[in-house]
């Protein structure tokens, strides 16, 4: 068998296609009583899930994908050679490495949303289309594979939107950047960056370091699988706002001084091609609005602050500790509750945020990683405080740096924006590892 060669037919579409534009997506979350019962589970939705490979389909933009915590696996009886073969963070589940991934005091567990980080969360079904009516057939496939089922339980459910604009909660251009990944055929967003190889993020192919050894086992199993990390995160939408209008000064206007923090103006638009001036037209321009590194043209961030989010969570080339490439991953962000409307400062108490989707082969040194040391600490780019302006587990004291002639800003007491709802570590299965799922014995 040639094993560099990608099978996109055995790939769950969740894994690399790109979501659709403008989209509606739910997630539903379900508990697996009785292992009989899951396994059927497993076998229906194997024929529900769509795979990689249906990019020409009329119903391409249309899909489910399903995906098992831990906790899952357990309760369909995956035999313990098998369950001990996963990375150490995937058999912990997101809950137990709350302190690294900085979900303490409101983030932390014990204040998460019932049942996230529970052991109840076993199976994550998620459907995802360009419209609600399309939404809907979607989930009645997905509906009628747990339906009637004993021993298997619905317990949460996630309504989820992207604007035609992609704009989320704190008024952003989101879904702009991506990694290109060699063998798939789906280009990047930025020309300047290699493709990376496909094990960066489909389990069972050499990756940027080697060639794939760490696939759960039996190679059934784990070949053509990945890991999702899913988080519901509250944005503090009128906080936010608040902040940067209180920190505004003739010198950085508010769009300025977001656009600062960001590393991009709500447009879309980078400040690595337009540093001074918003320029909506290139916000909006895939050929031209990642077209960018930072080494060569802003080493030092005197146009991308290297604290602001992207160029935290993307350091491209520039000088940091560490291979940026090997700390890549795709993302699936996707906006839950009303917008705050324009102009309000005041909090309404709305529930509001990002569901953010991580997919990658790698937890520890891609999303931990990014999570622990890019967002929630500055020495990686010898920053001497300070974290991620946007996500990071701010507490009222931090700092942020904004490199300027003659001499640098800085901006005091950042409050933490983003609180953490609750999540989970998945693995999200190839459709021969659902059909093997669904027949185990025992
Ligand atoms: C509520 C929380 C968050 C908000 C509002 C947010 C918003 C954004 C926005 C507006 C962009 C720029 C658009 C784009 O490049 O697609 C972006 C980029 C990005 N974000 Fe976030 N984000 C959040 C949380 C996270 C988290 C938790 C991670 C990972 C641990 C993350 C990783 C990234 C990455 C990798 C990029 C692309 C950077 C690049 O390649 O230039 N974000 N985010």
């Amino acid at each position: 068998m040639n094993t560099s060669v990608l099978n996109l037919e055995d790939i769950q579409s969740g894994v690399l296609l790109p979501r659709p534009t403008p989209f509606a997506a739910t997630y539903i979350i379900l508990r697996i009583d009785d292992r009989t019962g899951g396994r059927e589970l497993m076998r229906r939705l194997s024929t529900v899930v769509a795979s990689a490979s249906h990019v020409s389909s009329p119903d391409r933009d249309t899909w489910v994908s399903v995906a098992l915590s831990f906790n899952g696996l357990q309760a369909l009886g995956v035999p313990q050679t098998s369950l001990d073969s996963f990375p150490p963070q995937f058999q912990q589940g997101m809950a137990a490495r709350a302190k690294m991934l900085g979900d303490q005091g409101e983030s932390s567990p014990e204040n998460w949303e019932k049942p996230l980080g529970s052991a109840d969360v076993h199976v994550v079904v998620t459907a995802v289309s360009p419209d609600s009516e399309h939404l809907e057939s979607a989930l009645e496939r997905a509906r009628q594979s747990y339906r009637q089922l004993t021993g298997v339980t619905a317990i949460w459910r996630q309504d989820c939107h992207a604007l035609p604009d992609e704009k989320e909660a704190f008024g952003f251009k989101d879904g702009i950047s991506h990694p290109a990944i060699e063998g798939t055929g789906i280009p990047g967003s930025n020309p300047r960056e290699q493709p990376l190889r496909v094990g960066e993020f489909v389990l069972g192919y050499p990756d940027e370091i080697g060639d794939g050894s760490t696939t759960p086992q039996p190679e059934i199993l784990g070949r053509n699988g990945s890991y999702v990390v899913f988080r519901k995160l509250h944005q503090r939408v009128a906080a936010f706002r608040q902040y940067v209008k209180a920190k505004a000064a003739s010198a950085l206007s508010e769009e300025l001084l977001a656009a600062k923090l960001m590393g991009r103006w709500r447009s879309g638009a980078p400040l690595a091609l337009c540093p001074v001036h918003d320029d909506p037209t290139l916000g909006a321009d895939p050929r031209r609005n990642n077209d960018f590194l930072f080494k060569e043209d802003d080493a030092i961030g005197y146009k991308t602050p290297p604290g602001s989010h992207i160029r935290r969570m993307n350091p491209r080339d520039a000088n940091v500790a560490g291979l940026p490439r090997i700390h890549r991953m795709i993302r699936r962000g996707t906006s839950y509750g009303p917008p705050l409307p324009a102009g309000v400062m005041e909090d309404d108490g709305v529930e509001r945020g990002l569901m953010f989707a991580f997919v990658g082969a790698h937890l520890g040194r891609q999303f931990e990683f990014v999570q622990s040391e890019w967002m929630n600490d500055s020495a990686f780019f010898g920053g001497t405080s300070g974290k991620d302006p946007v996500s990071g587990s701010s507490d009222g004291t931090g700092a942020f740096e904004i490199p300027r002639r003659p001499i640098r800003m800085c901006l005091q007491d950042l409050p933490r924006f983003v609180i953490t709802r609750g999540g989970e570590y998945c693995f999200l299965p190839s459709l021969s590892a659902l059909r093997w799922l669904a027949e185990l014995k025992f």
